[in-house]
């Protein structure tokens, strides 16, 4: 199993289940309400540490009541945290989730009021030992400086960008790691089209690297270095429950099969299969079991 290393966000979700999107000005009830961790890194590491590797993040996070359930719940999935960087100022960062029970539909208002982990926290890591670095893609100027340090100094450990929402120059990044994951989000801003492997031929002119986009619904395409586009259809479960951190997961899948050396043809398939279980159910315990 590999020693993997997760740089971005641990969150707060407070997820009300409603019966039906409300419309603007509305008033509705919520059918239920969890209030769990969240975070994209986080949910992904919290799969890896299920389908067994040993996970560690670098993140911050804050020392109050909210900032102590994420790190126990990260703790419980056996996620080292010796990293988090503890500010005793701003807020975890939160976020408002409007599920629809009659999609699995998620509507994410976000709040953030925390600075970012930044290359001053990542030189605190001792990297020698992992196999495997996934970066989130926020914060580009300081994951730049990550991505630099890692290659000039540890050419063995692959690298992992999730691309998951417009930002800034994040295209920048596009050329420094092994495998870019992209979501059907970002592919959809970038070029308006429904042809995912127009959008990663597209991405080809920025990165010769392995270029992977999940599609939703219709699966999802990568282009590998020998120009192979590669496709796998999704395995929807028979009701569509939570795709809250479906992304996440799916992102989990890839790097688990990749670390496990199976081809880039069998991590998608993999990660369809693991992301659709996971909107098969709430949240993202027992995912290791496909
Ligand atoms: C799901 C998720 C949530 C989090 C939000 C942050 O992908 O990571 O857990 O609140 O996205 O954007």
């Amino acid at each position: 199993m590999a020693n993997i290393l997760g740089i971005g966000n641990a969150t707060l979700d407070i997820i009300n289940t409603v019966d039906g999107y409300p419309a603007e000005n509305d008033e509705v009830r919520s059918i239920s309400q969890r209030i769990v961790r969240g975070g994209n890194v986080a949910n992904t590491l919290v799969v890896l540490s299920q389908l067994g590797h040993d996970c560690t993040w670098g993140g911050v996070c804050v020392n109050d009541l909210f900032g102590q359930q994420i790190i126990a719940d990260l703790d419980s999935y056996a996620i080292n945290i010796d990293y988090c960087k503890l500010e005793s100022q701003g807020s975890v960062p939160t976020s408002y989730v409007t599920l629809n029970k009659r999609n699995g539909s998620r509507t994410i208002v976000h709040h953030r009021n925390l600075p970012e982990y930044n290359f001053t926290d990542f030189k605190t890591i001792d990297i020698t030992d992992f196999d495997w670095i996934h970066f989130e893609g926020r914060n580009i100027i300081e994951i730049a400086k990550m991505l630099a340090r890692v290659r000039e100094k540890y050419p063995n450990i692959l690298t992992s960008l999730e691309v998951e929402k417009p930002r800034i120059n994040i295209d920048s990044l596009f050329s420094q790691v092994d495998f870019l994951l992209f979501s059907k989000f970002f592919a959809k801003n970038y070029i308006p089209t429904d042809d995912a492997a127009l959008f990663l031929q597209n991405i080809r002119k920025l990165s010769a690297n392995n270029l992977i986009c999940a599609w939703g619904a219709d699966g999802a395409y990568a282009l590998d270095t020998a120009e192979n586009i590669l496709y796998s259809n999704a395995y929807p479960p028979s009701q569509i429950i939570d795709t809250l951190g479906a992304g996440d997961t799916f992102n989990a899948g890839i790097i688990d099969s990749l670390c496990k050396q199976q081809d880039l043809a069998i991590a998608l398939e993999h990660g369809c299969k693991i992301a659709s279980k996971k909107c098969g159910q709430i949240g993202f315990k027992g995912l290791q079991i496909i």
